[in-house]
This record gives structure tokens, C-alpha cells and sequence, in this order.
């Protein structure tokens, strides 16, 4: 087991990572008075797991699962819940479940009463190496997804590789893709992910996510709320990705941001600011979650990027694109630029296939 320390201005996250944390750190929690949230698939599974751990009678939200549960009204109802079941100052929130449960769950125990003490037990791989960690929480509002929220940090996050062992193939593929951008801005991790067997072993997800957990906390310990730049680079793959999520649907987050990946690598390797060698070794390990596709309408696609947090007041769109191992760069292009070379890339691998 691994134990991580996080230490930000606004609070200190205990992160307990490795096969056998849930069973270990979970039933300290039993004694206190708690109140969790979770979804109707994970309830399905660990049913039992929730009720051993923090007893019969805890008093338990459970959302449908999938991000359209990740709203205003839900946040407001689980908060009436809390209020129902006299949830009081000295009550810990215990976020079971996906991204989903953890971005609404910790911003309710940010709201309820000034707020609680919240724990994240993370059960997907996504949410094992990315959104339990850090301290961002939110609900989407209208179309605008993560418009309200809050920095909130978790007293305690508990990521037990026990429960990847029910996740579909199509979740392990979405937190690989979290994995591998990890690889993108820290050697270590790339050269464990380019020396392993197989990416997909769950023995091997188990140990990455240490390392991956690592290095968010590291950047987030340094820049929580995103003001000198550097937690910017944990978006390395996403403005090219998420312009394809809302384009074309369908695949996971975590496919899009190493599709996305690709996309960039490619005007990286036009910039020459990635060596031949560096980008084969990315571009393999991509291969390996997900085929990436000759996209016909890039230009279209390609103004969702302008919407991109990360652009700066001059319109330019902002990439963090992979340079050397361990080291990324910024790139800024106007839209034009950026759109031919979307296009360019989709050429090459139309003719590759
Ligand atoms: N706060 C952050 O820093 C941050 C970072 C990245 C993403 N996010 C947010 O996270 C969300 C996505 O998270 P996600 O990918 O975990 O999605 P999710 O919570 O919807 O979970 C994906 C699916 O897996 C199911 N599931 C969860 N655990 C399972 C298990 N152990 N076995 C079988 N099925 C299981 C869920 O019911 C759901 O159907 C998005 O809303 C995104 O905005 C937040
Ligand atoms: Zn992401």
C-alpha cells in the first residue's frame, strides 16, 4: 500500500492507495456518523461492501449513474437529504463511486453547512488517478459542464484497485487514457508504461495508479487553483480531445484525450519541439488503448476547441503538447493554423490505413 500526502493552502488530503486500503481504512470510518453517496451500479455491486464498511443503518444517496446525474437539482436534493437525515458539522460525506459521485458528492460536503469532512473512494480507474484527487468538485449546469463548483479538498481519498475488477473494458480503456497522458509528463511513468507486458493487466493498474496519484498531487501541490500555469499541463491531450468528445460522441473521455494526443503529437513533430523517437514510443502506447480515427469534419470539430479554458484573451487556442520524457510545451496557434493542421493529421492517417 501506498500513502500519499497532499498539502495545499486550504487543507491536507491523505491519499491511501493499494490493495487493501478500502478494507483497512474504510471501517475506521465505521465509528462516526457518516453519510454517502454513491450510484445504482456501484450500489448493485458493493451493496454489501457499503454496509459492512460504515454499518446497516448509514444513511445513503443513491444517483442513477452516468453524468446526467451530475446536476444543480441533484446536489440540491442530496443536500435536503443530509439536512433529513440531521447530518451535523462533525459527519464525514463519503463519496463511493465514479468521477460523477466524487464532482457532486464533494461539492456538497464543500456546501453543506460551511462544509463537511469529505472522503473519496474512488471505483473507477478515472477517478482513481484523476478526479479524487485534487480537490476539484462541480455539477454541470445547462450544456456547460462543471459550471458550478468549488476547490475542495478530500480529508482522505482510499483508491483500492479491488473494484477495478468489475469495471467494463470500455471504463479501463477511459482511465488508460488518463494513465498514458501521465506518462506524457512524467519519465517514470513512461518508462513503466513502455516496459510493461500489458497495460490492461489489473495487477499492473493497480501499482500505475500510485505513481499517477504521485504526480497530480505534485502539481496540484504546487498550483491547486491553476493560477501559475502548471496545473495546466494535466490537460496535456484535452483541447484537441474534448473539441472531438463534444464533436463526436461515442467513445469515452479518456479514448478522446489520447485521440486528442495523437492530433497534437502531430503538429508537435511539424513545430519540431518532439524527437521522431519520443513520439513513436507516445504513439505506440496510444495504439495499444485505442485505433485512432481519420476524422472527416475537423474543421468543424475544431472550433469546439475555442471554448477551451486554457486559451488565452487573444483567441489563440493553447495546446500543452509532449517534448521530451518528462517535459512538455506550450503551443499557441490562431484557429486557421490549427484547423489545417487537424486536417493534415487526419490525411496521414487516411493513408495509413
Ligand atoms: N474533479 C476532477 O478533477 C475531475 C477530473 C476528471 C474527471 N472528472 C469528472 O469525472 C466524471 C467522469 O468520471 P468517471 O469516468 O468515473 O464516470 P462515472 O462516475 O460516470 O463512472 C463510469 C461508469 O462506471 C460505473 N462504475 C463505477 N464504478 C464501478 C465499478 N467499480 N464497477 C463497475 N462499474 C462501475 C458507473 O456507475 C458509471 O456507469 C465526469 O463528470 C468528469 O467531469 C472530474
Ligand atoms: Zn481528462
Amino acid at each position: 500500500m501506498t500513502e500519499i500526502v497532499l498539502n495545499t493552502q486550504t487543507g491536507t488530503s491523505r491519499i491511501h492507495c493499494g490493495e487493501g486500503a478500502f478494507a483497512k481504512y474504510a471501517r475506521q470510518l465505521k465509528g462516526g456518523k457518516n453519510f454517502v453517496v454513491t450510484d445504482t451500479n456501484v450500489f448493485a455491486l458493493y451493496k454489501d461492501a457499503i454496509f459492512s464498511a460504515f454499518g446497516d443503518d448509514v444513511d445513503i444517496k443513491i444517483l442513477p449513474a452516468g453524468e446526467r446525474s451530475k446536476t444543480y437539482g441533484n446536489l440540491i436534493s442530496i443536500i435536503g437529504e443530509m439536512a433529513r437525515a440531521g447530518i451535523t458539522r462533525d459527519c464525514t460525506v463519503i463519496a463511493f463511486g465514479g468521477g460523477v459521485v466524487g464532482d457532486i458528492a464533494g461539492l456538497a460536503a464543500c456546501l453543506y453547512m460551511r462544509g463537511l469532512r469529505l472522503v473519496q473512494i474512488p471505483t473507477t480507474l478515472l477517478a482513481q488517478v484523476d478526479s479524487s484527487v485534487g480537490g476539484k468538485t462541480a455539477v454541470d449546469f445547462g450544456k456547460v459542464k462543471n459550471l458550478i463548483g468549488a476547490f475542495y479538498q478530500p480529508a482522505e481519498v482510499i483508491a483500492d484497485p479491488v473494484f477495478l475488477k468489475t469495471l467494463p473494458a470500455r471504463e479501463i480503456r477511459c482511465g488508460l487514457g488518463e494513465i498514458i497522458k501521465y506518462g506524457a509528463l512524467d519519465g517514470g511513468i513512461y518508462q513503466k508504461l513502455s516496459a510493461a507486458e500489458n497495460i490492461f493487466d489489473l495487477n499492473f493498474l493497480g501499482k500505475i495508479t500510485a505513481d499517477c496519484i504521485r504526480c497530480k498531487a505534485d502539481v496540484v501541490e504546487k498550483d491547486e487553483r491553476e493560477t501559475s500555469g502548471l496545473r495546466k499541463t494535466l490537460n496535456l491531450g484535452h483541447t484537441t480531445g474534448h473539441a472531438f468528445e463534444l464533436f463526436y460522441k461515442r467513445k469515452s473521455h479518456g479514448e478522446f484525450v489520447l485521440i486528442g494526443a495523437y492530433y497534437e503529437l502531430f503538429i508537435a513533430k511539424k513545430k519540431e519541439l518532439v524527437s521522431d523517437e519520443y513520439r513513436d514510443g507516445l504513439i505506440k502506447l496510444i495504439n495499444s488503448v485505442v485505433k485512432v480515427p481519420s476524422y472527416k469534419n475537423t474543421v468543424e470539430a475544431a472550433k469546439f476547441a475555442k471554448l477551451d479554458k486554457k486559451n488565452a484573451a487573444d483567441g489563440k487556442i493553447t495546446l500543452i503538447v509532449p517534448a521530451s520524457e518528462g517535459r512538455c510545451a506550450e503551443i499557441k496557434l490562431g484557429f486557421e493554423e490549427y484547423a489545417a493542421y487537424l486536417s493534415d493529421c487526419a490525411k496521414s492517417l487516411e493513408k495509413k490505413l
